[in-house]
């Protein structure tokens, strides 16, 4: 079995931003900006066959090259939070990208992605972090702004759990234009 999931990787400079707010709250696990990446869908366990099967389809998908912005911040989790993220700004061809991807996925008979896409970059994973210390975070970044940047390509990774926090590695690359 491999784990997978469909990402954009970031420019450096954009890593370099956000790697910038990682402070000031107790709690937090920041994520390794090398590592940091927007998902477009997650896959998860599959096996290797299957694993092919999506590679191909993923091949075969044909999209346009598109600009991307990213702005604000904001915290998953309502009452117990677990997660600070970057936002996006809107765009419909990063939607028609994601929504292509999750077409193909279905044909090949994976499950339908029920959740909402909503576009974020994970910058901390939270645990017991004071409610008062993520509301100075999220009222600190709010006006946060990176881009635009074209995104010529998209990514399969594969997920490997290990002692110092997951390692993705890039399965495949696959050009738009
Ligand atoms: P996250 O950053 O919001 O946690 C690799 O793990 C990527 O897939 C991460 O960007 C993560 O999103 C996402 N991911 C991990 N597990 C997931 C799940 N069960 N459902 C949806 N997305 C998941």
């Amino acid at each position: 079995m491999i784990r997978l999931f469909t990402a954009i990787e970031l420019p450096e400079e954009v890593r370099h931003t956000l790697a910038r707010m990682q402070n000031g709250v107790p709690g937090a696990r920041w994520v390794d900006p090398s590592v940091m990446h927007l998902t477009l869908r997650f896959i998860g366990e599959v096996d290797e066959n299957v694993a092919h099967d999506i590679d191909s389809v993923l091949a075969g998908i044909r999209a346009p090259a598109f600009e991307l912005k990213m702005q604000g911040v904001g915290e998953f989790g309502g009452k117990l939070p677990r997660a600070l993220w970057a936002g996006v700004a809107r765009s419909p061809p990063l939607e028609r990208l994601v929504q292509k991807i999750e077409n193909v996925l279905q044909r090949i008979g994976l499950p339908a992605e029920t959740r909402k896409f909503s576009p974020h970059v994970s910058l901390a994973r939270l645990r017991d972090a004071p409610r008062a210390k993520i509301a100075e975070f999220v009222a600190r970044n709010n006006l946060f702004a990176a881009g635009p940047f074209t995104v010529s390509s998209y990514t399969l990774f594969s997920s490997h759990f290990g002692g110092e926090g997951p390692r993705y590695v890039p399965e495949r690359v696959y050009a738009l234009r």
